[in-house]
């Protein structure tokens, strides 16, 4: 088994669709190419990609494609040319975006389309003639069933990178983590041509995402700091007969955050060592179990074999 010790995602740069949906109109958009910003994000993008690699990396590559994905795999690959680092190039068709049904309607229809999937949910809302982001989930399973196989090989390169798209990263972020659909709801697309990074441990072979991904809720928590600033000043100015400056609203604001972030932190660190002690407890009694036990079924069987 070699799994590859960094997974990445990359979504594509700019796309004329980005710039102007109207584009979605006339151009199918598997064709939507990327602006001239877009192909300068990509060569940047290759330039973050290098920073990540060490000289004995050798990279597989994965792309959906989409003009404008793989577009972007040429600027990336374009940038690290000189590296001379071993890759090979797969297109891959279920990596392809959301299918949002066509050509699209006009701005009207399409606002209709959006403010219906608001309320029925993004995660099940099917687009007319196209795609639910269930869809999609389905279609990351099976290709994550084919990345499995192909780790099994001794040869799989080192890094594995997949360029494609916003809710098609999210999606997959989705099922590898197990995270809710409530969750997938919750994250904001990630910007043109940045990085999404998994590392693999060395002890668990597990993967961790470095990356931190944005998500609506954090921003409404923004948004309250930054109404939390404005009634502090208000309550200042009325509880004090010295004018309160900026700075020093600031200053308690800042105490406040800091001493909230300090919480969150220790509880997080709490919560991992908690779901680490019950891990190994797990596979200890798994392990256990599997030299006790004569394993005569076919599933035990199994189970012991994926434990060793
Ligand atoms: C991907 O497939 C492998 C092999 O079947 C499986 O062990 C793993 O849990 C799958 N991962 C996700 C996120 O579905």
């Amino acid at each position: 088994m070699a799994r590859p010790r960094l997974i990445l995602l990359v979504r594509h740069g700019e796309s004329q669709g980005n710039k102007d949906k109207s584009v979605n109109r006339y151009i199918p958009n598997h064709k939507v190419p990327l602006t001239e910003k877009g192909h300068q994000q990509a060569l940047d993008a290759g330039d973050v990609l290098r920073s990540y690699l060490k000289e004995t990396d050798s990279i597989c590559f994965y792309t959906s494609p989409y003009l404008r994905a793989k577009q972007t795999l040429d600027g990336i690959i374009d940038s690290i040319s000189d590296m001379n680092i071993d890759y090979k190039v797969y297109e891959e068709p279920r990596m392809r975006e959301q299918d949002f049904g066509n050509f699209q309607g006009t701005a009207e229809e399409m606002e209709q389309i959006w403010i219906e999937r608001a309320q029925y949910g993004h995660f099940f809302y099917r687009i007319p003639h196209g795609e639910s982001a269930a869809d999609v989930y389905d279609r990351c399973a099976s290709f994550n069933e084919t990345l499995f196989r192909q780790f099994s090989k001794e040869s799989f390169p080192t890094v594995l990178v997949l360029v494609t798209h916003g809710i098609w990263a999210r999606v997959f972020l989705t099922k590898w983590f197990r995270w809710t659909v409530g969750h997938f709801e919750d994250l904001q697309n990630v910007p043109n041509c940045e990085w999404m990074v998994m590392e693999k441990s060395e002890d668990t072979h597990r993967y961790q995402l470095l990356t931190h991904l944005s998500t609506w809720s954090e921003l409404e928590e923004i948004k309250r700091n930054a109404k939390l600033k404005k009634d502090t000043c208000e309550e200042f100015r009325f509880n004090t007969h010295v004018p309160v400056t900026e700075d020093e609203v600031n200053q308690v604001i800042d105490a406040e955050v800091k001493a909230k972030a300090e919480q969150i932190e220790k509880s997080v660190k709490i919560k991992q060592m908690y779901d680490k002690m019950n891990q190994d407890k797990k596979r200890h009694m798994e392990l256990n179990r599997c030299h006790t036990d004569d394993a005569d079924d076919d599933h035990d069987d199994d189970t012991c074999k994926n434990m060793v």
